[in-house]
């Protein structure tokens, strides 16, 4: 118990998220530039073993939920190996996956079995040539198939849906009626300047111009209490079977309560989204340093995790232009 970490603020670490790869089978308008972003040369992504040994060292400091991300973690060679092994790993009370849901489908029958707690897919529209024009790719069936999968597999469902203005805004309401029916979380997420190519324009539609659009359509939408820890405020519709979220992932609301911590796929730390790396762990998963040399550096890390998300892009070294293919959403 000792060893269970609190950063300056007190803030317990308990959430790790973890990208499995930066490859993914879709060009997300708002994550990548329509010709993709440079991949990284596969020698420098964490290995499966890397991982594994990371996770142990993770839950050891007080880790108990993991999320596996990417990229798209299902487009990684044996990633469903990997899971059966992750899976196995003692004191991980919360395994997630975050999928674009493309190539899933196949898989999610079985994720249950073996210890899958939920799922969150990305879902921008409910309109296959809208969803072509977002992701620049033909994926739109495939990825209802997988959303209807993991309501039959009996997995916990979030959809995210990334809110853009001129995108999609005429979708908020009619992804808010998947929940009439399906116990499903919708949850819209503000747009982040992430895309591979920095700061386009300001953010045009924040989490209060979502709220004010839901409202206006569904009445007795009413909040829920927030879980501190999460970045969703959470609503329910009232006779609907599932619920509402927003993230107000841009202005960075939920920070005072943040447990989490990411690593990139090629195994940099990150203590906010916003920062860009405090710790190389991959190199010291290949230069012989023990775990407990790893739990040390990741303590001293977790150290200068700064009050909140603004702060941490205000220390950045250089301006954001990654991907969020690259960091793990
Ligand atoms: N802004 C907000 N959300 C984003 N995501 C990817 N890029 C961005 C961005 N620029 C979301 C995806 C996915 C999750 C991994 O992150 O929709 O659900
Ligand atoms: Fe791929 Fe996700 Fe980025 Fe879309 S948002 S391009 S699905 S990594």
């Amino acid at each position: 118990m000792s060893n269970f970490l609190t950063d300056s603020f007190g803030r317990p670490l308990e959430y790790l998220r973890l990208a499995v790869t930066d490859r993914c089978n879709l060009r997300c308008f708002y994550c990548m530039p329509a010709e993709g972003i440079d991949y990284v040369p596969r020698k420098e992504l964490l290995t499966y073993e890397e991982m594994l040994r990371l996770t142990r060292i993770f839950v050891q400091l007080g880790v108990n939920k993991l999320r596996l991300t990417g990229g798209e973690p299902f487009v990684r060679k044996n990633f469903y190996g990997f899971l059966k092994r992750v899976t196995k790993i003692e004191g991980l009370d919360k395994i997630a996956i975050t999928t674009n849901g493309a190539v899933a489908s196949r898989h999610i029958p079985f994720l249950k079995e073996i210890g899958i707690t939920s799922i969150n897919l990305s879902l921008d529209t409910l309109n296959k040539d809208k969803f072509t024009e977002i992701t620049r790719r033909d994926f739109f069936d495939q990825a209802m198939e997988t959303y209807q999968a993991i309501l039959a597999a009996g997995i916990k469902l979030s959809v995210n849906m990334v809110v853009m203005q001129g995108k999609n805004i005429e979708d908020i309401i009619p992804m808010a009626m998947l929940t009439k029916n399906d116990d499903v979380t919708v949850r819209y997420i503000e747009e982040m300047p992430f895309n591979g190519q920095g700061q386009r324009n300001s953010l045009h539609f924040n989490h209060q111009k979502i709220r004010a659009t839901l409202e206006a359509e569904l009445h007795e939408l009413s909040p829920l209490p927030f879980t501190p820890g999460t970045t969703a405020q959470e609503y329910q519709v009232k006779g609907h079977k599932g619920k509402i979220g927003i993230i107000a992932a841009h202005s960075r609301t939920f920070c005072s309560s943040c447990n989490r911590l990411r690593v990139t796929a090629t195994g940099h730390m990150k203590n906010c989204l916003y920062d860009n790396g405090v710790l190389n762990l991959k190199r010291m998963l290949t230069d012989g340093s023990s775990d407990k040399m790893i739990c040390e550096a990741i303590k001293a890390a977790y150290q200068t995790k700064l009050k909140d998300g603004h702060q941490a892009e205000a220390q950045r070294l250089k301006a954001i232009s990654e991907s969020m293919s690259s960091i793990g959403g």
